[in-house]
């Protein structure tokens, strides 16, 4: 069993209501900037449509039905069915299934992955956008494997943790490594890659501009507070003190240059080996595929 506030987070995710409430944005993951893009709103929202873009075009030729892993606010789904698949969402969040159905009249899961029970062999593709990091990566393998029909293809778009000693930079995303290995391990051959690091780094120089400027309106919305009431500014930042604590040490994360250091950000589509194909596939080669 989960325990209660990891389950609560992914079932009420407060950040990804963030971005969709307050920063008007559909898609919840990081763009794929290039050099003429503007860090605006306007430039994150492009960069983001390119990495759909990038997702959609990717797509197995020959795939019909497809699911999406931790399908945000329905997006992909959205635009994956006007390319002509037949597809289903999942997400154990309930925001989500509230704009999912608002969205697009499709089938949708209501649960986390590690705990969904596919029918076997039903779906030609299975994609995760940026919803790989939050799955155990022995049920991922196990559970797509099952979904998948032989020979099917899983699409994994994620950052993944290279460096383990970068503090907490390291605590989100797979370990890389241990990921390709599990993969391997699970009969899936890499089939495309693509490392896409340095185009989505800039997604968080657009995060901080962001954040900077809440933190401007903060202090010039608080400013006469602050210098009438010295006191009670002071209590009232001493009873903070941990929640502030917790802000400051966070920073490091929309850090990009730290970003590119520890973590890295790639595209990949593997293949679901047949049980014979794999048993006289040569273990590392064939199923890890070129570099
Ligand atoms: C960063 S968002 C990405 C959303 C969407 N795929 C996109 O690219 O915009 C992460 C998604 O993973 C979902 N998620 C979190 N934990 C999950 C789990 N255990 N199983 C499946 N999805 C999960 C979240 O609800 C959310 O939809």
């Amino acid at each position: 069993m989960p325990n209660s506030s990891s389950s609560d987070k992914a079932s009420n995710d407060r950040a990804l209501r963030f971005y969709q409430d307050v920063l008007g944005l559909e898609r919840l993951h990081y763009g794929l900037w290039d050099g003429g893009d503007e860090l605006t709103m306007e430039g994150l929202k492009k960069a983001q449509q390119r990495y759909e873009d990038l997702l959609i075009s990717s797509v197995p030729e020959g795939s019909e039905r497809v699911l999406d892993v931790g399908c945000g606010t329905g997006e992909m789904c959205r635009n994956l069915r006007a390319s002509g698949f037949q597809i289903e969402g999942l997400s154990p969040d309930r925001n989500q299934k509230r704009a999912f159905a608002q969205k697009l009249n499709a089938p949708f899961h209501h649960t986390k992955f590690e705990e969904f029970e596919p029918e076997e062999g039903r779906y030609d593709c299975i994609i995760m956008s940026e919803s790989a990091q939050y799955i155990p990566m022995e049920r991922l393998f196990a559970t797509a494997r099952k979904g998948l029909r032989p020979e099917g293809h899983l699409m994994v778009c994620d950052y993944f943790v290279t460096d383990r000693d970068a503090g907490i930079l390291s605590k989100s995303g797979h370990d890389h490594d241990e990921f390709l290995r599990q993969a391997a391990a699970a009969d899936f051959a890499i089939v495309e890659r693509r490392d896409i690091t340095a185009e989505t780094a800039r997604t968080l120089d657009m995060g901080k501009l962001l954040a900077d400027r809440i933190l401007l309106g903060v202090d010039i919305m608080t400013e006469r507070f602050r210098t009438r009431n010295k006191l009670c500014y002071a209590v009232l930042k001493w009873m903070l003190r941990k929640k502030i604590a917790k802000a400051q040490n966070q920073l490091p994360l929309l850090d990009s240059t730290r970003f590119c250091e520890a973590k890295r950000y790639e595209f990949f589509l593997f293949k679901a080996l047949r049980p014979a194909a794999s048993a006289t596939s040569e273990p590392t080669e064939e199923k890890l595929g070129a570099a």
